[in-house]
């Protein structure tokens, strides 16, 4: 089940919250610790044309919430809802225990969530305590902190641990827990909880748009092929919206979402206890997956990254897609012999893949680096030239530029890597980066007549080959699936 959690500060607005995710939500939690104070004793009419199941919550300050009075006045405030209201549930933490209110719960057949919160950590005694308060005929519920890769294998490692308890929920806040909200019934929770969207209700909650219909997480079940990207930061990859629309639209029954890596070790670890069936690696790890591969394709030896890793049998194979997706779209003009000569800007990871990519094409490669160092070190290895990032004069004559670096990428938006070199307007530039689409050197060579290839072009055609790879099925364009 998909829960919402209701955090406007007015009834109305929690209402129009209900209209607009009605069809998206199985129910709904309404957090009276958000509501104004007005708003109290209009909370059983509020209930009764909700239209949904809802759960009564009044979370204190310590737990993540709002409220701030005392355990005394909000056991009597929660007595007074549950006997006016219409409630499916009451959540009531570990150690809020009173009995006139478990009472009127029951005798009102209102479940009792017995939930408690762990801002710091995941605590050693977790399933013992779940167990505990599923004996006394209460649902537990428990959110903690992950704080790294570890701490979420063991959050879902409960599935098997806990099988015995039918209804329980228990998430990881933060990024790191993100997996066990989405995948939310392989930690054996019954169910999950969401943000309208546009506020986050707790840290790591996803809006319920998201959970819907980009993840499709109540759709997921043991049969789910389970795909993902791994990187640290990870959160703002664009990656879910390339695969999980086209899964979709294939009818394949597969998932795919970020997972933040503290360490390659160990999300293997838990890729096999969620019989994950393939990853994208980014950012640290294209270098650092390599020990663990069982199979590499001949550009990965080459230019010693993945970017792609799929399960093979017994093993892992890694694939690089980005050298394929930066190829595709200079494809016809590399054969066509049109670049013959490129200038690339930067000497990091992508820039790796690009350089081999060209000197593979029999291009004459100059490599442009604001640490002329690195520039020399890949540039002796791949038999190309090299120059400091200020010797403009390095890249005249160039067919192609190749811009590689963050210079220009959100935050750094006001930076153009290359202030001092005036475009031709012969030039092809390609850009890799994406958020802005439109960088401020982009607009220069715009200027001046340049073709411009966007640092979109290379995240699809990786995107796409990756989906290939995943799925064996060819990618399926359509309104639905590329959707930024
Ligand atoms: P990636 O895998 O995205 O290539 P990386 O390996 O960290 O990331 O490489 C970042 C590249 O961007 C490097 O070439 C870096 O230059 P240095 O080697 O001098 O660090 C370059 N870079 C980052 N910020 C830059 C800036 N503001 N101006 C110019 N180059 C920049």
């Amino acid at each position: 089940m998909l829960c919402v959690t209701l955090t406007g500060n007015t009834h109305e607005e929690n209402s129009r919250i209900i209209k607009e995710h009605s069809r998206s939500a199985d129910l709904f939690e309404l957090r009276i610790d958000y509501l104004e104070a007005s708003q109290l004793d209009k909370t059983a009419d509020f209930t009764k044309s909700a239209g949904k199941p809802l759960i009564l919550t009044c979370r204190r300050e310590k737990d993540g919430g709002k409220y701030r009075r005392t355990d005394r006045t909000r056991a009597s405030l929660l007595a007074r809802l549950l006997e006016s209201g219409t409630w499916s549930y009451v959540d009531l933490e570990e150690d809020f225990r009173r009995s006139e209110l478990e009472q009127t719960a029951r005798s009102r057949s209102i479940e009792i969530i017995r939930s408690f919160h762990d801002m710091e950590g995941v605590p050693d005694d977790l399933f013992t305590r779940m167990q505990k308060i599923a004996r006394r005929g209460e649902i537990p519920k428990a959110a903690v902190t992950a704080k790294g890769m570890k701490d979420v294998i063991t959050v879902f490692s409960a599935e098997t641990q806990l099988a015995s308890i039918p209804r329980k929920v228990l998430l990881a806040m933060g990024d790191w827990g993100i997996p066990t909200r989405i995948l939310y019934k392989r930690t054996g929770s019954f169910m999950t909880f969401a943000s309208p969207p546009g506020f986050s209700a707790a840290p790591g909650h996803l809006d319920i748009t998201a959970m819907k219909e980009l993840y499709r997480s109540d759709q997921v079940d043991a049969s789910t092929a389970v795909y993902g990207v791994i990187g640290n930061p990870v959160m703002h990859s664009a990656s879910p919206r390339i695969h999980n629309p086209a899964f979709h639209a294939l009818g394949i029954h597969a998932v795919y979402l970020p997972f933040q890596v503290d360490d390659v070790r160990n999300f293997l670890v838990l890729a096999d206890l969620l019989k994950i069936q393939g990853v994208s690696v980014t950012v640290p790890f294209k270098q650092q997956v390599l020990p663990y591969l069982g199979k590499i394709s001949r550009e990965v030896k080459q230019i010693g990254s993945c970017n792609t890793v799929v399960r093979e049998r017994e093993y892992w194979k890694g694939i690089n897609t980005d050298y394929y997706g930066f190829l595709h779209p200079i494809m016809e003009d590399l054969n066509a012999e049109r670049i013959r000569k490129a200038a690339v800007i930067g000497a990091g990871g992508a820039a790796r893949s690009v350089v081999w990519a060209l000197r593979n094409h029999q291009c004459q490669v100059t490599i442009l680096n604001r640490t002329p160092e690195k520039a020399q070190r890949l540039a002796q290895e791949t038999g190309s030239s090299w120059a400091a990032l200020d010797d403009v004069s390095a890249v005249s004559g160039s067919d192609l530029i190749v811009q590689t670096t963050s210079a220009g990428m959100h935050p750094y938006s006001d930076i153009d890597p290359l202030p001092g070199y005036q475009f031709s307007g012969r030039e092809i530039l390609y850009e890799l980066v994406y958020v802005p689409e439109v960088t401020k050197i982009m607009k220069r060579a715009a200027e001046a007549g340049c073709r411009l290839i966007p640092g979109r072009n290379m995240l699809l055609g990786q995107g796409i080959m990756q989906f290939e790879t995943f799925t064996g099925s060819a990618y399926p364009f359509s309104e639905d699936t590329v959707v930024f």
